[in-house]
């Protein structure tokens, strides 16, 4: 998600708030701030100040994070080692990194990685960072898929035939490659526009372990995949939905750090939906299902669409947590 019900940039660090933002223990400081011998303690605390002064949003988890990482420690161990002196090397990376952040940079760039669907994905300035509204979408998907999903029949216990996915737009690979990992007789095709985030989507297929189910494609929405007409069960995106006219309402860490083409569709940010829909229709079967994530004002439109085009029913809309319509669903007559 880019954006929210009232219209603002959505704070890239909503998943990190909902996991509570826990305060620093105020014990007595005990290395000096200003020299190479400071400690873990005082190491999250002048961090802390720093991002608060720049005004960022959950600035509390963004410095631990940013601590965990330049020390390639966890969590407990900060909490665990408070008074523990960092050697200058980490203290230099972890203030050159608490310089970025208030700058800007999204810690998830800093950090390269992002959680999606309980996997963790490597994510770089060439893909969206996941969302947390995106898992509606592997909701939606697994849902309406039901007994489809399971890799067996449960009355005969036989294999069941392989489904055939594409994901459009895939960026990092997050929706293409939870979907593989949650359905092992799936082949997955995954497409975007972007061969640098298509590097992305292939590393973190291999970090998975599901490089050998999924197809990487690097093609305009589903052109590439054209000649298999009819073949496909489930066809799932998260295409840009941003309007260009709206860029200046976006939070700066999306506006600057983002990759473009993951963000804006055109001037209104409906563009892509009508070319995308029906080129979903001419590869899914009878039966075959479209799961689509909206923007915050896309739900009419996508609606209207679906009607128009005259082959989908059992059309839903599902919302997110926030109450907007998130998810557009249907199935392929
Ligand atoms: C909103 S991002 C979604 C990324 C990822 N699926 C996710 O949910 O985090 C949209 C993606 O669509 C890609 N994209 C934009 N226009 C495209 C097009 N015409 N054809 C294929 N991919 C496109 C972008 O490069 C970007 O990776």
């Amino acid at each position: 998600m880019i954006r929210d019900s009232a219209g603002n940039g959505v704070n890239l660090n909503a998943r990190l708030n909902a996991h509570g933002q826990e305060s620093v223990p105020a014990f007595p400081p005990t290395s000096n701030a200003n020299g190479q011998t400071i400690d873990i303690r005082r190491a999250l605390k002048e961090g802390m100040a720093k991002l608060r002064e720049a005004s960022v949003p959950s600035h509390t988890l963004a410095a631990e994070l940013l601590l965990m990482h330049a020390l390639g420690r966890d969590r407990t161990w900060l909490y665990t080692h408070p008074e523990e002196v960092l050697e200058p090397a980490g203290s230099e990376k972890y203030f050159a990194l608490i310089a970025r952040r208030a700058a800007g940079e999204p810690t998830q760039y800093l950090t390269g990685k992002q959680e999606f669907w309980g996997l963790e994905f490597e994510v770089t300035p060439a893909v969206l960072i996941p969302r947390p509204e995106t898992e509606h979408v592997m909701e939606v998907a697994l849902a309406r898929l039901g007994p489809r999903g399971l890799k067996i029949h449960m009355d005969t216990g036989l294999p069941r035939e392989r489904l055939r996915v594409a994901d459009v737009g895939t960026g990092s690979g997050c929706l293409a490659i939870s979907l593989a990992y949650e359905l092992p007789h799936a082949e997955v095709f995954a497409t975007d526009i972007s061969a640098p985030a298509l590097e992305v989507a292939r590393r973190n297929a291999a970090r998975h372990a599901v490089a050998d189910r999924i197809h990487i494609l690097q093609t305009d929405l589903l052109e590439a995949l054209r000649p298999e007409s009819h073949s496909f069960d489930l066809i799932v995106s998260n295409p840009p939905y941003v309007g260009r006219n709206e860029s200046a309402e976006l939070q700066r860490e999306v506006r600057d750090h983002e990759p473009d083409a993951a963000l804006f569709a055109g001037p209104t940010g409906a563009e892509i939906y009508a070319r995308l829909i029906e080129e979903a229709g001419e590869l899914l079967r009878p039966g075959g299902m479209l799961v689509l994530e909206l923007g915050h004002n896309s739900a009419e439109h996508v609606r209207a669409i679906l009607a128009e085009q005259n082959c989908w029913t059992n059309v839903s809309f599902t919302d997110d947590l926030a109450g907007i319509p998130r998810v557009a669903a249907a199935d392929h007559i």
